[in-house]
């Protein structure tokens, strides 16, 4: 808007918005007697709404997506540009954009070698439960048919990956769910006490951490385990990364069982913790790679599955069997727009350094956040990697009792008084909503870091004293 706004313009959109739309992940009862939050522009890391107030935008577009930032002229005329040319075709041929980006985001993930086009984060994770399955009728004679997720990871909202949801806030009312879905133990190391694990710290724990996963896995059988899918840092269900030790340790178990290691990287992939990918932080090596949000930086819709060249070939040794090759199509992944925006967006994170600047950024978000805990005894525990940071508050630091949601909730809103749009764990866990999340564009500056930090700093003040 940059100061050409006029008030009240928009009546007219809020107006349609409230008689036909119904919003994501929203209670519409509010909006009987209040307006909808229209947001209509959007500048670097700053975006404006129908009142054309101004917002720091601390969540990327509310769940950490627009990696690059608002406004990027280059990702708008590359797709522009591929769309006057060829808008579509299906996946079943090839397509300029769809060709190059597979080779660009290949050279940052070595160890993999083949990319799967979707659209959505969801679908791109139920590509790699389809290919488990087939792989378990190919290989093992219908057996190792069984996906292991953990608690209070996510994998999307279509009812296969919600089956692969370890949040029971989430998936409350919408089961029956898709049958040979197994839950494994949380690793997270401020509650650890959950697990019964209290006695351990660092990499000990990390390791204990790993072998619940064994432990499960030799209860339902080794036979009948395909699959390991897991979050490299577990986003929406609280901003929990891994302790040292355990991803070594889940390479090891998977490799002794023979089950594949699936990594959702629908949050973390390309450059939200300050390295391409999640796993990439961690040293370990998966099998599947998912990737969505930041791939385009929202600027097309685009997601992707990736894979090793030893998956890949599993679906062609046979050509004379019909059966024996991924039979699977997603209209929209035949979308041009999507590979040539996910080129443009990687070249900014290449000629801008924002891998680096994440990592720096990260550090003073870290810093900032550590001095506010020593001031609010609120916050619990301070988490995250990079432009991926999370603050859990508690009314008790002894006994981490939650804070309640709707005082959570209070903080967000208070922040957004202030100018400063964060986000908070929503809907995830019964009574563990209480983790306020931030990840804001990778371009982000020290001023804009220190002013999402004040606002939180005021908004607990003004909420907990
Ligand atoms: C870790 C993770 N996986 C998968 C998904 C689902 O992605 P989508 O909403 O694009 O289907 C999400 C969405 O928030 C996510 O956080």
């Amino acid at each position: 808007m940059d100061g050409n706004f006029k008030e009240n313009d928009l009546s007219r959109v809020v107006a349609a918005d409230k008689a036909n739309v119904w919003h994501h992940l929203f209670q519409h009862k509010s909006l009987e007697t209040g307006d909808p939050r229209i947001i209509v522009e959007g500048k670097g890391m700053r975006v404006w709404d129908q009142n054309g107030k101004e917002f720091l935008d601390a969540v990327s577009g509310g769940v950490w997506t627009v990696n690059v930032g608002y406004g990027r002229e280059s990702i708008c005329d590359a797709v522009k540009d591929q769309l006057m040319q060829l808008c579509y075709f299906a996946q079943t041929a090839g397509s300029i954009p769809g060709s190059l980006f597979a080779e660009k985001l290949i050279s940052k993930m070595p160890g993999m070698s083949r990319v799967y086009y979707t659209n959505s984060g969801s679908e791109a994770n139920e590509k790699v439960f389809k290919l488990v399955r087939q792989i378990a009728h190919k290989k093992y004679g219908g057996k190792k048919t069984k996906i292991l997720y953990r608690d209070r990871d996510y994998h999307g909202s279509t009812l296969a990956t919600m089956s692969a949801g370890g949040q029971d806030e989430r998936n409350a009312q919408y089961g029956p769910f898709a049958p040979d879905f197994v839950r494994v133990p949380h690793c997270m190391e401020y509650r650890k006490h959950e697990l019964g694990l209290e006695h351990l710290s660092g990499a000990e724990f990390g390791r204990a951490a790993a072998d619940q996963i064994e432990k499960v896995i030799l209860e339902e059988g080794p036979e009948t385990v395909g699959l390991l899918c897991l979050e490299p840092i577990t986003a929406g269900g609280g901003v929990i990364e891994a302790p040292e030790g355990y991803w070594e340790r889940v390479r090891e178990i998977c490799d002794k069982y023979d089950i594949l290691l699936h990594i959702d990287e629908v949050v973390c992939g390309v450059g939200r913790t300050g390295k391409w990918f999640g796993y990439q932080q961690f040293g370990v090596e998966p099998d599947f790679v998912t990737m969505a949000k930041g791939v385009a930086s929202g600027y097309a819709a685009i997601a992707c599955m990736v894979t090793t060249e030893k998956v890949f070939e599993m679906f062609k040794d046979n050509a004379d069997d019909p059966l024996n090759y991924f039979r699977d199509i997603s209209t929209f992944g035949g979308c041009t727009a999507g590979p040539a925006a996910a080129l443009a967006n990687m070249q900014i994170i290449e000629d801008e350094n924002l891998l680096e600047n994440t990592t720096k950024m990260g550090e003073r978000m870290t810093a900032n956040f550590l001095k506010l805990q020593e001031k609010h005894a609120v916050i619990g525990d301070v988490r995250g990697r990079g432009l991926f940071q999370g603050l859990e508050l508690v009314s008790d630091r002894e006994t981490k009792e939650p804070v309640a949601e709707s005082d959570a909730q209070k903080v967000v809103a208070e922040c957004g008084a202030q100018g400063v749009i964060i986000g908070v764990t929503n809907r995830s866990l019964p009574g563990r909503n209480n983790t306020l999340c931030f990840s804001p564009a990778l371009i982000a500056t020290e001023q804009d870091i220190d002013q999402i930090c004040e606002a939180v700093d005021n908004a607990l003040t003004k909420v907990f004293g």
